[in-house]
């Protein structure tokens, strides 16, 4: 898609997965559609639970009308903001709601927010009764390019992220483009983060596109935005349909610029970096490593320093953090295989794989260096 278009109908990205396969609608401005009507075509049920978001408040009338037109009662709870609401008692919470509720197991779940609210609603929805029908609403950009596709949910323990959770794959999800006027600046950036990102690991024309079209997404062009984020997804959803589980070891590839990501969230103590802005230097710092292992060429690194900048996202990390500190970091990452370094790295523009046979040598260097 190195030139893009702008359709002007409702884009919708299929998710493949056999009996569990779902699909992801883009409306455009003036669609047809309803997610009302997207949510009653896929689920039969009289209850419709809404889990929101406080940050993501001013989308909720709309959607409670809509699926009030679409025949639902509706039932809503208000999360507060944070990594925080990621718990067993959050969970614990909506359950009780859930009994309160008289919820059965057509009960559809429906997440408004972004990937705390998907991930917690979605963990609940695995879990209560053994699993209800949920519908994923992201309101943020990264939700929408990431945490929306692949039905990956799971509450936090205070040891580590992520600790308890299960695949659990929504019904539909319904990305709607007006959400994002209302996303804070630095969050919408940290988004773009994870977009570039798609373009590295496997699409070198959609990078070209991004490079050229930096004004409109600065602007959160809608048009160009739903042709971006309808790129994620439908990138994410082929790495997806292909390895569920994480078994095969393709959806390793997501992960490019995360293990340096999760190291630098953690030393600078969680919530100081966006995870967004974690990986725009974490990929730096992999294209770096990439760079000094002749797999790549300077022009590559800089390619993606400079669209990284253009953003505003961090291209280093803070020289004052301990080396030593973010190497147990990455040995321990749960994604390290015995305490092995193992990292995705760009072999060209669009194509990344797996080294297992990294040093740790390589990687201060690698983190050392300033720039691209
Ligand atoms: N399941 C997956 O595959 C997957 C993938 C990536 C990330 N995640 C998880 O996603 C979480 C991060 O998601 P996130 O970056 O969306 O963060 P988030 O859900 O914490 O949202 C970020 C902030 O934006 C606010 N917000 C949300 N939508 C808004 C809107 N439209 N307008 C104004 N404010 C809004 C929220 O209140 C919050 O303060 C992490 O917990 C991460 O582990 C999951
Ligand atoms: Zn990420």
């Amino acid at each position: 898609m190195s030139a893009i278009s702008f359709p002007h109908d409702d884009i919708l990205v299929p998710v493949k997965l056999g009996d569990r396969s779902y699909q992801i609608l883009i409306p455009n401005d003036s669609s047809q559609q309803s997610v009302g009507a997207f949510a009653r075509s896929r689920n039969p049920s009289g209850l419709a639970f809404v889990v929101a978001d406080r940050g993501a408040t001013a989308h909720l009338e709309p959607l409670k009308n809509s699926l009030l037109q679409a025949g639902y009662r509706v039932e809503c709870t208000i999360l507060a903001p944070g990594e925080g609401q990621k718990s067993l008692s959050q969970a614990a919470a909506l359950y009780e709601k859930l009994l309160d509720l008289k919820a059965d197991r057509k009960t559809l779940l429906v997440a408004l927010g972004g990937g705390v609210t998907g991930d917690l609603t979605g963990f609940v929805a695995a879990t209560y009764l053994r699993g209800l029908p949920f519908l994923m609403i992201p309101t943020t950009l990264l939700s929408m390019v990431d945490s929306s596709v692949g039905g990956k949910t799971g509450v936090n323990l205070s040891r580590g992220k992520n600790l308890v959770g299960c695949f659990h794959q929504p019904i539909g999800v319904w990305i709607d483009m007006k959400t994002l006027a209302t996303l804070p600046d630095r969050e919408y950036r940290s988004g773009l983060a994870e977009v570039i990102k798609y373009g590295m690991i496997m699409d070198a024309p959609f990078f070209a596109t991004l490079e050229t079209n930096v004004p409109g997404l600065l602007a959160r062009d809608p048009g160009l935005l739903r042709m971006v984020v309808a790129r994620c997804c439908e990138l994410k959803a082929d790495v997806v349909s292909k390895d569920e589980r994480e078994e095969t070891g393709l959806r390793a590839i997501l992960n490019y610029g995360h293990t340096f990501a999760h190291a630098f969230e953690a030393v600078a103590g969680y919530g100081a970096w966006l995870h967004g802005e974690a990986v725009a230097a974490g990929m730096q710092a992999a294209a770096r490593l990439a760079l000094a292992r002749g797999l790549i060429a300077n022009d590559i690194v800089e390619r993606q320093s400079r669209l990284l900048s253009a953003f505003g996202l961090p291209v280093d990390r803070d020289q004052k953090w301990h080396v030593d500190t973010m190497i147990d970091i990455m040995r321990s990452d749960k994604k390290a295989a015995a305490g092995q370094l193992r990292f995705i790295l760009p072999v060209s523009l669009g194509v990344v794989r797996l080294f297992a046979d990294v040093t740790v040598d390589e990687v201060t260097a690698a983190m050392a260096k300033k720039g691209s």
